[in-house]
């Protein structure tokens, strides 16, 4: 100890806790079945209260909802089921009369093909939008290339008023922008100012890693002959996606004070200062994703302590001392951690708070996903008509052609899919989980009766009251925001423990990410002269052990 370290320059978004919204699930005011905007306003005390300073809001924009508002019609507009923009402007209003900021999705590597200037594009092979969306000639009356959509399928579709067809990396009513084109990227800037003069805080930008494409668009190699190859190598964090990076920042992002978080699949550690690096002037976070393995089928298993050490670890100290972390561990994308990392049969309670201390309290803004913090849980559908997720029905139709039964697909759905993290969020025991006072657009979770907020708000030992614990402390400890992380314990089975060290100040955090009681040496680790000041059983033994997933902090001075 006493070793100085630099503090990496302080920044309010730094010192922020994020709360990710997904609107459509999180609160629905007018009683259609659907969250809405009001909603989320009428929740922000809950939010505030919580110890929430930032809130991402998933797409909220006008959209036919093909792939629930990742599909945007208009930009300008909000989607009618979630309300007006005067009811968006309210939200801002009241989210920053709480000291709270807003941050938007901004999707921008496509549109709806409902979007005006689609429809344009796809009017004639000279419509001054032509060039706008990616269009090609097919090739031997197939499609262009080989290339699989991300959400099953060719990533072409044909398009017969021109006999072309139009790129889409997603869903086929998603067609991908051409960002070669100068007058779109100019538009998209436009639009992008308009919603930051308009007060927002920043943005997450949805699938950036995806913005440029091999320039020749040539076929990818498929050695399993698959009827469209499924590697993503020609547009996923291509050659030359930073000069877009650049140019949007330039442009755009680097004329206010925002706080910008790109969503950056394919990105790893060692590359991770391009993006994030201080002085270069580009993004302020990161969301990667090797430690949830999105679009994969991997993602459903639960990776060992050692693989995660190894992921955060890299990602820790790449950064350090030169950019900022983005930490998380549920998005709507992805399923639900407790179900995935922990264990909902035994341990529920234990491993949704261990899991939440060992990530939580690393060096990087940290993003609770709403429902987390009550340790929601992955759901079960009994039919396939139940899955809503335009991805799960794709797949679902591949998996069928390839002769799964329908309870073999339900099953790798329900280990895979992301309508686990979109049912509805648990508010109370009454009828829809307090969601909504009509039958929800997707069905609740059946466990809402026990895993619920209000269960939840007055229980000292509740999930709910850890994070609000975990919260006030990071807000409090300085070293918590920007200590040095070092990882300990390395080679540990079931331990997964790292250090945060500031100044003078030092502080341990220790969580047995495992079902069965973990020892170690004091000789590796000592706890002498240190205070425990969080931890997530309500008594602990002193010494050198935790039982099944318990997760301790302590404080040394
Ligand atoms: C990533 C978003 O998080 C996801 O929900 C969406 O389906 C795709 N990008 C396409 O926009």
């Amino acid at each position: 100890m006493g070793e100085t370290i630099t503090p990496v320059r302080e920044r309010w978004w730094k010192e922020a806790v994020a709360y990710q919204v997904y609107p459509r699930s999180f609160k629905d005011s007018n009683g259609d079945g659907i969250g809405d905007l009001n909603g989320v306003t009428e929740k922000l005390d809950y939010l505030k209260d919580l110890g929430i300073d930032l809130m991402w809001i998933c797409p909220m924009y006008r959209s036919p909802n093909d792939d629930n508002g990742y599909d945007i019609s208009d930009y300008h507009a909000i989607m009618e089921e979630f309300g007006t923009m005067a009811d968006f402007d309210r939200l801002l209003e009241e989210t920053h009369a709480r000291g709270m900021r807003l941050i938007l999705d901004l999707v921008v590597n496509h549109t709806s093909d409902e979007h005006p200037w689609f429809l344009e594009s796809r009017a004639s092979k000279d419509n001054p939008k032509r060039d706008w969306y990616i269009w090609r000639d097919g090739k031997n009356g197939a499609e262009p290339n080989n290339w699989e959509s991300i959400f099953s399928g060719s990533a072409w579709e044909y398009d017969e008023t021109t006999n072309q067809y139009f790129m889409h990396l997603f869903s086929r009513k998603q067609p991908d922008l051409n960002w070669e084109n100068r007058e779109m990227r100019t538009a998209v800037y436009e639009m992008m100012r308009w919603w930051l003069d308009k007060g927002i805080d920043g943005f997450r930008i949805d699938a950036i890693s995806h913005l440029k494409k091999e320039p020749t668009l040539a076929d990818v190699p498929n050695p399993e002959n698959l009827p469209y190859a499924p590697s993503m190598v020609s547009h996923l964090n291509y050659d030359g996606l930073l000069d877009y990076v650049d140019d949007i920042c330039g442009n755009v992002f680097n004329h206010y004070d925002i706080v910008t978080v790109g969503e950056m699949n394919g990105l790893d550690a060692v590359h991770a200062e391009e993006w994030v690096g201080e002085n270069r002037g580009r993004l302020n976070m990161v969301f990667q994703f090797e430690h949830v393995r999105l679009w994969e089928p991997q993602a459903g298993l639960r990776p060992t302590p050692a693989v995660l050490k190894k992921i955060f670890t890299s990602w820790q100290e790449a950064l350090e001392g030169k950019g900022w972390n983005a930490l998380y561990v549920e998005n709507h994308d992805v399923t639900r951690i407790t179900s995935r990392w922990g264990d909902t049969e035994h341990h529920w309670r234990e491993s949704a708070t261990c899991i939440a201390a060992m990530y939580f309290l690393m060096q990087g803004t940290p993003f609770i996903y709403q429902g987390q913090e009550i340790g929601m849980t992955n759901t079960r559908f009994a039919s396939l008509a139940d899955f809503d997720d335009v991805s799960a029905k794709n797949k679902a139709k591949d998996l069928k052609r390839m002769g799964m039964s329908d309870a073999e697909i339900i099953a790798f759905l329900t280990r895979t899919g992301r309508d686990n993290s979109r049912t509805p969020m648990q508010w109370d025991s009454s009828p829809h989980a307090g969601f909504s006072t009509h039958q929800p657009w997707l069905k609740v979770n059946p466990n809402f009766e026990m895993i619920n907020v209000e269960n939840q708000l007055h229980d000292p030992q509740s999930v709910l009251n850890f994070y609000r614990q975990m919260i006030h402390l990071r807000k409090r400890e300085k070293a918590l925001v920007y200590g040095r992380y070092d990882l300990l314990l390395d080679d540990h089975e079931q331990i997964y423990a790292y250090s945060r060290l500031y100044g003078d100040e030092r502080f341990v955090v220790l969580c047995n990410m495992s079902g069965k009681a973990a020892v170690w040496d004091e000789e590796a680790l000592t706890l002498e002269g240190a205070q425990c000041v969080l931890a997530n059983v309500a008594e602990w033994e002193e010494g050198y052990r935790l039982r099944a997933w318990e997760a301790r902090v302590y404080k040394f001075s």
